[in-house]
């Protein structure tokens, strides 16, 4: 009953489509149990990319069945056009399942998001603007709507009117906007229904019987860890838990079943959006890191902070996941430096603090205490093994791994599919 969980063990864009996609071709399952199409993951293979944002990564491996599960938020639209998309690109997306349960972006999701990021001025958040943190607040509030309302008409327009209640008198009322009208938004959903219905599925049972026959099944979590809105930089974060409990209510499987998790880790941090970040780096390495990096953001477009590696955080990482092995990407990224600076603590107020604080207010103080490792400057695309890479190359990845507290399995040299030294089998 080998279940994987695979997840971003910084803020988010570490790599994990890559990593998905890597795995695909040897599981039965990709499963997304969280997020949105906040999401952006890129694969790249041979000479093909693709952005894939609410889809699980696992659709471009033909044998596996990819799986939206109760716990990610379905903007239909979006999911639609995603779908045509690869459809057109020779991309067969016929096995795709998403969970009844799961809850609808509506239109209005989306409006509220934008107004009351508008409204919170310099304080917003950054969010990506989706309707992400308004679906959510909606499903907590009794007051969202499922994919399996799209199927009984009258319980969605009695849905819709309730969700709209209150936020057409905050809208209109508040923030000066236009109501907007149950029956127009009732039609669009409606729209979306027949258009579903093909892949809507009790995704529970179908994992939990797929987990006794011994299928492999992987759950991809979108964001990461330190967006989390438990366990991370609160209240700069996503709205769900990318975290590994999240895959456990995010798709209805229990924990006794999970048997490995995989934090996907990228040799140097970014971030996008608001929020504390204390490794980040303002002058010309933070922006070679960009450049070289790549770092800009693939469902918005914005650029990514970028900074040093934290190895504060990467020990959070595997603590609040239970994290079994690491996935290093982006190694090469890092080639040229002639030494690497990486966070190994924290200065808090004049003391070295080894572990990320609790408390807000420490976190926004942090100063990073940096440690010098010394870079290399060949070519590491090619390299298949770990005795292929540079003595402080490999040196570099060893004294991450110590400080992070758990194996690195994998190293990303390059973003292609073939572009990966394994080093233990994830299988
Ligand atoms: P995700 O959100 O975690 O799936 O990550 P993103 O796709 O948003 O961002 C990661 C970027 O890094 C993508 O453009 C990938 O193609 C690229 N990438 C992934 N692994 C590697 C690697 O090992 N080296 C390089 N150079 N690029 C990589
Ligand atoms: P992947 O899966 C990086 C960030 C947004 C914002 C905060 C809240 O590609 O790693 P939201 O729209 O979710 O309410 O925004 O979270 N964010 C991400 N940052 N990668 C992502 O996804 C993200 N998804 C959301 O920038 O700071
Ligand atoms: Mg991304």
């Amino acid at each position: 009953m080998p279940a994987l969980v695979l997840l971003g063990a910084q803020w988010g864009d570490e790599g994990k489509g890559k990593a998905t996609d890597l795995l695909g071709g040897s599981v039965d399952y990709v499963v997304r149990y969280q997020g949105g199409n906040n999401a952006g993951h890129t694969v790249v293979v041979g000479d093909q990319k693709y952005a894939l944002h609410l889809l699980p990564s696992g659709i471009l491996s033909p044998g596996c069945t990819p799986v939206i599960g109760n716990g990610v938020v379905v903007d239909p639209s979006v999911l639609l056009s995603e779908l045509s998309g690869l459809n057109e690109r020779g991309v067969d997306t016929s096995k795709l399942l998403i969970s009844g349960n799961a809850h609808i972006i509506t239109p209005y999701n989306v409006t509220v998001d934008k107004v009351t990021e508008r409204f919170l001025g310099k304080r917003k958040i950054g969010t990506t603007g989706r309707g992400i943190g308004p679906t959510y607040a909606d499903k907590i509030n009794r007051v969202g709507i499922r994919v399996q309302d799209l199927y009984d008409e009258s319980i969605l327009t009695q849905k819709v009117e309730a969700a709209l209640d209150v936020k057409n008198q905050m809208l209109t009322k508040l923030y000066n906007r236009r109501a907007i009208a149950v029956d127009q938004v009732v039609e669009e959903l409606l729209g979306y229904a027949d258009k579903l219905a093909p892949y809507v599925a009790d995704t529970v049972l179908v994992l939990n019987e797929a987990l006794e026959q011994d299928k492999v099944v992987l759950f991809e979590g979108g964001q990461g860890t330190l967006l989390d809105i438990d366990h991370g930089t609160y209240p700069f974060v996503t709205s769900s838990n990318p975290t590994a409990g999240g895959a456990c209510t995010g798709a209805g499987v229990g924990p006794t079943k999970i048997s490995r998790v995989i934090g996907i880790l990228k040799a140097y941090t970014t971030r996008v959006g608001a929020g504390p970040f204390p490794t980040e780096l303002f002058d010309e390495d933070g922006e070679a890191l960009r450049r070289i990096g790549g770092e800009r953001g693939v469902t918005t477009g914005r650029d990514r902070r970028c900074g040093w590696f934290d190895a504060v955080i990467a020990r959070y990482a595997t603590r609040v996941n239970g994290l079994t092995d690491f996935f290093l990407t982006k190694l090469d990224v890092l080639t040229g430096w002639e030494q690497i600076p990486v966070c190994v603590a924290y200065e808090i107020d004049g003391k070295r603090v080894e572990e990320l604080p609790y408390s807000q207010t420490d976190f926004h103080h942090a100063k990073p205490v940096y440690e010098m490792l010394p870079g290399w400057s060949e070519d590491i695309s090619k390299a298949k093994t770990f005795s292929d890479l540079p003595k402080n190359a490999q040196a570099y990845v060893k004294a991450l791994e110590e400080m992070s507290g758990a194996p690195i399995s994998a190293i990303g040299v390059g973003p292609g599919r073939t572009e990966t030294i394994e080093i233990n089998s994830f299988l």
